[in-house]
């Protein structure tokens, strides 16, 4: 299929989704909502499929992706599906040597640092990844009218993971290469961007019917650093895919100083975690995107009086929003209890409907 026939045209039976309207900034019955790592360990039925399979054994197992996938639409109503995966899968697939440690992130055996060190990224092809297409193909025909969200890491958070060996508090190899050597940097960024958007075309070509893209660790980065060194890349991204008219959604953590330049690289949505208010985040973000988010995930532990007066907070601030899709503002937690999820849920359908 290419870009111009349109997968998301009338034809496709997510497109008049509540999720894809509020994405569209079209009115909508209620809000919708999805949370960002819904799918895992917060889920009882996740653990018991996932028992003895490890992390990245499981996203190439189309039958466990699409069953893990499925559990939380099924369990909390969600208004989207996302696609089980993480944000390595795309690098192991085209022969990097990492793995997902349990309770640490993802893990390289050989960082780069240097300009040799580039070999290790080549171009990611359709066949490096069949277990996407054919694991899509699965969900779309069992999700029906439920979008699925795609999603692959943002080129400054992989390459983060890349060139810090894993996870970091504080990045300082990856500045170190983006101060010290910027044409380095830019050279490992492109390269992301060009994998980064292969991902995603071969997820939209599947049958996702948005994708996000995860720069969860760039709310390290100052807005001038941003716009320089992160900027262009991710915009290469967002315009590699806009042919699809997918709606695209861009998130960070941590970023409330580059709201207004992440909806300038190109998003559709804007993602905002718990910082900033979201009528304040439209200020920043400016017209014409919707705005995505923003309870406080930690909210979900206190009592569900709380969650409930937090969650209003969120709604009114989202009240003049063109258009909001609710979400945390940022990933489930394992710890959390499932059930306030549902609640959740509920709770924001009902508030919002009308
Ligand atoms: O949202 C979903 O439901 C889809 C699943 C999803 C996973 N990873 C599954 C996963 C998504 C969207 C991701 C993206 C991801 N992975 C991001 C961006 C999102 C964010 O939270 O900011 C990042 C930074 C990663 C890297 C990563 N992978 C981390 C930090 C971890 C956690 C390590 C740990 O054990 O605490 C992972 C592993 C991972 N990815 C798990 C899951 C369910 C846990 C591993 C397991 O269940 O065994």
């Amino acid at each position: 299929m290419s870009a111009n026939d349109r997968p998301m045209g009338a034809q496709n039976p997510t497109y008049d989704s509540v999720f894809l309207k509020a994405c569209r900034r079209e009115p909508v019955p209620y809000t919708p909502v999805w949370f960002m790592r819904q799918a895992g360990r917060s889920l009882p039925e996740y653990l018991k499929v996932r028992e003895g399979v490890a992390m990245l054994e499981s996203c190439m197992r189309p039958d466990l992706v699409t069953e893990i996938t499925l559990q939380p639409v099924r369990r909390h109503k969600v208004d989207a599906a996302i696609y089980f995966s993480d944000i390595v899968v795309p690098l192991k697939a085209i022969g990097i040597d990492l793995d997902i440690k349990p309770g640490v992130g993802p893990v390289i055996a050989r960082p780069i640092r240097t300009r040799a060190d580039l070999a290790q990224l080549r171009g990611l092809e359709p066949a490096d990844v069949w277990y996407v297409t054919e694991a899509i193909g699965m969900l779309t025909a069992e999700l029906g009218g439920t979008p699925l969200i795609g999603f692959a890491g943002a080129p400054f958070t992989l390459a983060s993971y890349l060139v810090e060996g894993g996870p970091s508090r504080n990045h300082e190899h990856t500045k170190a290469m983006m101060y010290g050597d910027p044409e380095l940097w830019a050279e490992l960024l492109d390269r992301l961007a060009e994998i980064t958007s292969a991902f995603l075309t071969i997820q939209i070509e599947a049958g996702a019917s948005a994708v996000q893209l995860f720069d969860s660790w760039v709310g390290a980065l100052s807005p001038a650093d941003y716009r320089r060194s992160v900027m262009p890349a991710s915009a290469k991204v967002f315009d590699a895919v806009a042919p699809y008219g997918v709606p695209r959604i861009h998130f960070g953590v941590g970023t409330g100083e580059l709201l207004g330049l992440m909806g300038e690289a190109g998003a559709d949505v804007v993602g905002v975690d718990w910082r900033v208010p979201l009528d304040e985040a439209a200020r920043r973000v400016g017209p014409g995107k919707a705005l995505q988010g923003n309870l406080d995930p930690a909210v979900l532990f206190a009592t569900r009086e709380a969650v409930e007066a937090k969650t209003d907070e969120v709604l009114a601030a989202a009240a003049g929003l063109e258009g909001h899709v609710f979400n945390l503002g940022h990933g489930v937690m394992p710890t959390m209890d499932p059930d306030a999820l549902t609640r959740l849920v509920e709770h924001v359908h009902a508030r919002t409907s009308r």
